[in-house]
C-alpha cells in the first residue's frame, strides 16, 4: 500500500465535529452584516502582487515574506508569478470598489465577505497558512462615528458567538500630516537603542518604524518608554480620536487605549485597534483587528475617500469559544426516521421528504435493521428525535421519540415541526 497523502502544512480539515460550530460562526457572521447594513461582496481568493504591494506596502510582512505566489501553467514566462492568493480581502475589496464605479454609488458602501486568506508563515498554535475571515468595509464614511459602530459590531460577534471576556484595544495612529513626526520620534529613539533590538526589529526600524513597537521580541521596557502616538497627533486626529473613546464610553463598549496597536498591514490611519480575550496578548492571539484606511482607495487609484473596517478570525473564534467550554450548535435538532416494516421503504422516504419540506434536518434509516438498532445509531448519530413509522399505524400518524427521555407518544405528522421547536 502506498504512503497516503497528507494535507499542507499549515492548512486544516473542517470535519464534521467541528461542522456545527462553525456553522453557527459563520452564521452570526452573516446575521450581524445584514443587521448592521451590509452588503455582501465577493472577490477573487487571487489578484495580481501589484495590488498587494501597491495596497498592503512592500515592507508589510503579508507582501515581505508571507506571499503565496500563483504561477499561470499555461501562460507565457512573463505571465508567471503575477499573482498572489490573498493574504487579506481589504485591498480586493477596494480594486472592486474602484473597478465597479460604487464610488459613484449613493452613501458610504458598506460591503461584507466571509471567506479564505492565505499566509506563508510559519504555522503555530492560531496561526494558519490559510485560515478564515470575517470581514466588514465601510468606504467613505470619515468617522468617528463608524469607527465606533464597527468596534461595538465586533464586541457583538464575540457576544453572540458566546466568546466572553473580550476586550478592544485601541489607538490612533494618524494620518499624512502627523505620521511623519511620529515617524521621526521613533527612529531617533530606537535609533539610540538599537543594540537591545532584534534583527527584525532592525530591519523594520529602517523600513516601518512603526512596526517596531508590535515586534515580537521588543524589550518591555524599551517599549514602555517609546514615544507614544496618541502624543504626536495632529489637531484633526486628536480631535477625531478623542470623539471615537468618547462613543465608546457611551455605548458602554469595552476597549483599552494601547499605544502598540499600530497593525502590520501600510495602509493604517487614524483608529487602529484589535480584538482579544482579555490578558490574552500576542501576535496569533488576536481574535480579529482593522482600522481606518482613509488614504488606501487614492493609493489604489481613486479620487481621496476615507475606509475603515475589520476581518475577524473565525478559526481563532471557534478555538476561542471551544476553549472557553462554549457548545455552539446549528440548525435544527437532527431528526432520524427510521421503521420496522422492511417492505415501506417509500413510505419512510415519503415521511422524510415531508418533514424536510418543513425545514427540518433528516436523516433517513433505509436499513432492515431490527428498530432498537435503528435508533440506538439515531443517537450515535446526534439525532435528538426518532420519527417512527408504521403502515400499521392510522393514515396520518407517526410515533415521535425524544431520544434524549426516552419518550414516545403518537403524533400526526404534520404536528412533527412544531412539536420538536417547542
Ligand atoms: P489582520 O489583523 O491581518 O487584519 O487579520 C485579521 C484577523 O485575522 C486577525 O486578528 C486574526 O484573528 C486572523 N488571522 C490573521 N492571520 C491569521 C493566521 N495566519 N491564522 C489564523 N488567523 C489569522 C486584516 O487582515 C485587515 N484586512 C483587517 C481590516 C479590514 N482592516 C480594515 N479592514
Amino acid at each position: 500500500m502506498s504512503r497516503p497523502v497528507s494535507a499542507p502544512r499549515g492548512t486544516r480539515d473542517l470535519l464534521p465535529k467541528d461542522g456545527p460550530a462553525w456553522s453557527r460562526v459563520e452564521e452570526i457572521a452573516r446575521d450581524l452584516s445584514s443587521r448592521y447594513g451590509f452588503d455582501r461582496i465577493e472577490t477573487p481568493l487571487f489578484e495580481r502582487i501589484e495590488l498587494f504591494s501597491r495596497g498592503l506596502g512592500e515592507s508589510s510582512d503579508a507582501v515581505e515574506k508571507e506571499m503565496f505566489r500563483v504561477s499561470g501553467a499555461a501562460g507565457g514566462v512573463e505571465e508567471q508569478s503575477e499573482w498572489a492568493l490573498r493574504p487579506e480581502p481589504t485591498v480586493g475589496i477596494v480594486r472592486a470598489y474602484l473597478e465597479h464605479g460604487m464610488h459613484v454609488l449613493p452613501g458610504p458602501q458598506r460591503l461584507w465577505m466571509i471567506g479564505p486568506m492565505f499566509r506563508y508563515d510559519r504555522p503555530q498554535a492560531g496561526r494558519f497558512r490559510q485560515f478564515v475571515q470575517w470581514d466588514v468595509e465601510v468606504i467613505g464614511d470619515p468617522g468617528p462615528m463608524v469607527d465606533a459602530e464597527i468596534i461595538e459590531l465586533g464586541h457583538r460577534f464575540y457576544a453572540e458567538a458566546g466568546v466572553t471576556d473580550v476586550i478592544a484595544y485601541v489607538n490612533s495612529i494618524g494620518d499624512a500630516t502627523c505620521r511623519p513626526g511620529y515617524r521621526a520620534a521613533l527612529i531617533e529613539y530606537f535609533g539610540a537603542h538599537e543594540a537591545r533590538l532584534t534583527d527584525d526589529s532592525r530591519r523594520r526600524l529602517r523600513v516601518n518604524p512603526l512596526r517596531v513597537l508590535d515586534g515580537k521580541d521588543l524589550d518591555p521596557e524599551l517599549a514602555a518608554g517609546a514615544p507614544r502616538s496618541a502624543d504626536h497627533l495632529c489637531d484633526a486626529c486628536r480631535a477625531h480620536f478623542a470623539a471615537v473613546q468618547a462613543l465608546l464610553d457611551d455605548l458602554g463598549v469595552r476597549y483599552e487605549v494601547d499605544n502598540r496597536i499600530v497593525r502590520g498591514l501600510d495602509y493604517y490611519t487614524r483608529t487602529t485597534f484589535e480584538f482579544f480575550v482579555a490578558g490574552r496578548r500576542g501576535q496569533q492571539q488576536a481574535l480579529g483587528g482593522g482600522g481606518r484606511y482613509d488614504g488606501l482607495v487614492e493609493l489604489l487609484g481613486g479620487s481621496s475617500t476615507p475606509g475603515i473596517g475589520f476581518g475577524i478570525g473565525i478559526d481563532r473564534t471557534v478555538l476561542a469559544a471551544a476553549e472557553q467550554g462554549v457548545t455552539l450548535t446549528a440548525g435544527t435538532p437532527l431528526i432520524a426516521v427510521v421503521g420496522a416494516d422492511t417492505d415501506a421503504l417509500a413510505f419512510r422516504l415519503k415521511v422524510a421528504a415531508i418533514l424536510r419540506e418543513e425545514g427540518l434536518r433528516v436523516r433517513v434509516d433505509g436499513s432492515s435493521r431490527k428498530l432498537g438498532r435503528q435508533l440506538e445509531s439515531a443517537a450515535k448519530l446526534g439525532a435528538r428525535f426518532a420519527v417512527l413509522v408504521d403502515p400499521l399505524l392510522a393514515d396520518g400518524i407517526v410515533i415521535l421519540r425524544d431520544l434524549e427521555a426516552s419518550e414516545q407518544r403518537e403524533i400526526r405528522l404534520d404536528e412533527v415541526p412544531g412539536a420538536i421547536t417547542m
